[in-house]
């Protein structure tokens, strides 16, 4: 294994307006352990250990999971590699929402107090742990009223079983009402939202994230290649066979937002992929390694939660903190890549052309350099 150099070494930030600090980069363990759909690319529990030891190695101290990876073996290879450490040197994210099952369970799945309690108590044996730094609810729950939810995560907090709640896959209207939610009853709040973010998807630009960089809450983007697809390796004309793009080509019915179908990836995708590809060449730098440092210059970005399936992959998405793009560059990617807006975002966001006031915090998100 190379050396690690100085320059590629994790920063550190905030999350959001808390004061818990993170590297830039969060490993993502989706792929550790086996999972349910039997999709490939997943390590087992001695390569995941050597992926985790490596990001540890660049400086990254922020883990995240999930109880829905591989219903829970995602959680058990962290708890059994957290065992072996210094727990309090990691920042560990995991999520509840999703049905742990048995099929005779019916109370399974959900954000409700019922659900969330018991999905705490299972998260907290297979991660080997007393808590959990971020506690996530994986996704929008229509069933259970909002109050029940974000009591229980306050309840979490403060018999310390979690040390701050977070939330993933929000409308912006869900996420405000949560905000106003917590404010009114007096809860801790939310300081985190995992939301899908990449040269291919930005339509959270023109509602979460807005909300977010109101309210102070950190972004933490996740799929930031579409699954492998911003890596270059999947060509206009060439059906993909291998990784997980190759997986769900072979049959598209397993398409998932982090698994994107061939056939149904916009051209306008190749294009930003070909000048991504073009900009890295200048830089020497693969078109992965530039769809990484786009998310990483977005104001909103806390922390970048990457996947990697072999150490090479991981070497070569760690090495985001060497370099940076130049505005024109950034400039070009947010200008291909820009999201459709449809009314009334493209009506508002035109009559305030004019209307930049200083003095007035902004909600939109910019690049920083
Ligand atoms: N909150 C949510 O709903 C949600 C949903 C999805 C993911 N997440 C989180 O986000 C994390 C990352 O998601 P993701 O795995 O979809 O991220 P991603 O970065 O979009 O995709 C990662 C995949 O791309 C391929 N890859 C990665 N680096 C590469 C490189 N340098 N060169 C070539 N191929 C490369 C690998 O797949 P192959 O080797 O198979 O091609 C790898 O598994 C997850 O582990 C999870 O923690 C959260």
């Amino acid at each position: 294994m190379a050396d690690i150099s100085k320059e590629s070494k994790v920063k550190y930030n905030f999350v959001g307006k808390s004061g818990l600090k993170v590297s830039n980069i969060c490993l993502g363990t989706m792929t550790f352990g086996e999972n349910q759909v039997k999709a490939p690319g997943q390590a087992d529990e001695s390569l995941s250990h050597q992926i985790i030891d490596r990001f540890v190695a660049y400086g990254g101290n922020f883990l995240d999971t999930a109880d829905i990876y591989g219903l829970g073996n995602s959680e058990k290879i962290i708890g059994t590699w957290l065992d072996k450490q210094s727990r309090e040197n990691f920042v560990v994210a995991t999520k509840c929402r999703g049905n742990m099952g048995p099929e005779s369970n019916k109370n399974a799945v959900g954000l409700s107090r019922r659900h969330i309690t018991s999905s705490i108590e299972n998260s907290l044996k297979r991660l080997r742990t007393d808590y959990v730094d971020i506690y996530q609810t994986h996704a929008f729950d229509n069933a259970t009223p909002l109050e029940e939810t974000l009591r229980t995560l306050d309840d979490l907090v403060r018999c310390g079983k979690i040390r701050y709640p977070g939330v993933s896959n929000v409308t912006g209207w869900q996420l405000e009402k949560i905000v106003q939610t917590q404010t009114r009853l007096g809860l801790n709040p939310i300081i985190s939202l995992q939301q899908q973010y990449n040269l291919a998807c930005r339509e959270s630009e023109l509602e979460p994230f807005q909300v977010c960089k109101n309210e102070g809450i950190g972004v933490l983007p996740w799929s930031p290649l579409k699954g492998g697809l911003l890596t270059g390796k999947v060509k206009r004309d060439t059906k993909p066979t291998e990784g997980r793009l190759g997986w769900v080509a072979q049959d598209e019915r397993r398409h998932m937002q982090s698994a994107p179908s061939y056939s149904r990836v916009p051209s306008k995708v190749f294009d930003i992929i070909d000048t991504a590809e073009a900009i890295g060449k200048k830089h020497g730098r693969s078109v992965a390694q530039v769809a990484l440092r786009w998310l990483l210059q977005k104001d909103v970005t806390t922390s970048v939660i990457i996947g990697a399936t072999s150490l090479a992959q991981l070497d070569q998405n760690m090495a985001v903190n060497e370099w940076s793009l130049c505005a024109e560059e950034m400039d070009q990617l947010d200008e291909l890549s820009a999201p459709d807006a449809p009314y009334p975002y493209e009506m508002i966001s035109r009559l305030n052309n004019d209307r930049v006031n200083s003095r007035v915090y902004d909600y939109f998100v910019k690049s920083v350099l």
